[in-house]
């Protein structure tokens, strides 16, 4: 059955060929004015000049003036968790240091006693709400990591959640096993038996089809560059690709041991040195940033400007989670990005957008408009354009959002 949308502003994210866009290209955003989009079966079948659109559809509906825009796929989150840390935040706010509070026991381990005292259908039903919630902001597709079990047990239960998310869900989820986010305590003195137990768990997981990647905390204090490197190698042998945690406490090394292991993406590089953006120019590897983490723990920005100026293309992500980035509106990270890291809108649209997508290797059905592609797209209320939108941060402008051509 065909959907015509008629009286589009203008539709924004239109691509010819669905690859990571780099440097310069990443300021560049196709677009038509004053816009017709046809879709069929949930997949996008044609869109041009509102002049141009068909005369008959089996149904029409009219976008109200507003902008039609590919939905977000934000490359990287931990949606799932047992509780929320706002006593961490006021602990912050009291002057303590994100490092202080997770070696006295808060943080990540902070929520994995919650997660371990939280029953899996409530966990399901509070990620679910989390997962609906960003949906309603444009969000089309997901990374979601576990990382908060750090045993056996709760870390297969988490990625049980992600996965019943992913069969009820019309957004596009891609899982990642973080058992290695953080050593538990009564593994302080025997980091390596905690390793073999995180190695031990690959074949289950990769057997029941659990987790599409391999993630770890390669930072001070967290997992070291060798023990990194022998999780990610242990991972490759069971097809696993690393999306690895790197640079957000201090240059760690991260990014080299992610690119030696053909990771698909690091992400954080709030510290990174010029060898490293050297390295990530040399590699396939897609360096994503988190904005709302060097603003909610009062960090600094990672050096995006610079990376894009050296013909970097970057993607860029929430990191909802309850401890560094309790948000997952994309719009906002959108303009935190822009203010923060001194991005223009389409570069930061261009990030969420294509380059997310890259990020979790849905290109080619995700990420813009083209024609084949999911029917994946928000209409915005009647704005004036994309740079009105990061400018006038903080209102709503998403209307409706289409899934598979379904109204969500
Ligand atoms: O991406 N940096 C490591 N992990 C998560 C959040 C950890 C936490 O719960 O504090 C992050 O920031
Ligand atoms: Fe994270």
């Amino acid at each position: 059955m065909t959907t015509l949308f008629t009286n589009i502003q203008t539709l924004v994210g239109i691509t010819s060929t669905s690859k990571l866009l780099k440097g310069e290209e990443m300021s560049k955003v196709q677009s038509i004015d004053s816009a017709f989009l046809l879709i069929d079966n949930g997949k996008i079948i044609d869109f041009g000049p509102q002049t141009d659109a068909p005369l008959r559809a089996d149904k029409s509906i009219d976008a109200g003036g507003g902008l039609v825009l590919p939905t977000w796929c934000d490359s990287h989150t931990h949606i799932v968790f047992g509780g929320s840390r706002e006593q961490e935040y006021l602990m912050r706010l009291q002057g303590k240091s994100y490092q202080e509070i997770a070696s006295a026991g808060g943080g990540i381990l902070n929520s994995a006693k919650k997660l371990r005292d939280t029953d899996e259908e409530t966990l399901f039903q509070s990620a679910l709400e989390r997962l609906n919630e960003v949906i309603s902001y444009g969000t089309g597709a997901i990374e979601i990591k576990s990382g908060y079990g750090l045993s056996r047990e709760s870390e297969l239960k988490m990625l049980r959640v992600i996965s019943r998310l992913k069969d009820v869900s019309s957004a596009e989820i891609k899982s990642s096993f973080l058992g290695a986010h953080a050593i538990p305590t009564d593994y302080a003195d025997r980091r390596q038996d905690y390793i073999q137990m995180v190695i031990g768990m690959l074949p289950e997981i990769v057997d029941d089809g659990l987790a599409d990647y391999m993630d770890v905390f390669c930072d001070q204090g967290f997992f070291t560059v060798d023990e990194t490197d022998q999780l990610l190698q242990a991972a490759a042998k069971y097809g696993l690709k690393p999306k690895i945690h790197a640079n957000e406490l201090a240059v760690s090394g991260g990014v080299q041991v992610g690119i030696k292991n053909h990771a698909v993406s690091v992400d954080h590089l709030e510290a990174i040195t010029q060898e490293e953006i050297d390295a990530l120019l040399a590699s396939n590897t897609i360096p994503t940033v988190l904005p709302f983490v060097s603003f909610f723990l009062n960090i600094h920005y990672a050096p995006a400007r610079k990376m894009i100026d050296q013909g970097l293309g970057i993607a860029i992500a929430s990191d909802f989670n309850p401890g560094s980035s309790p948000c997952g509106n994309i719009p906002l990270l959108m303009a935190f990005a822009c203010n923060g890291m001194r991005l223009l809108p389409e570069e930061a649209f261009n990030a969420v957008t294509i380059n997310g997508a890259c990020a979790i290797e849905s290109q080619h059905h995700l990420g813009s408009i083209e024609r084949g592609k999911k029917a994946n797209f928000i209409i915005t209320h009647p704005i004036p354009n994309l740079e009105f939108m990061v400018y006038r941060f903080g209102a709503n402008h998403i209307k409706d959002v289409f899934l598979n051509g379904k109204l969500q």
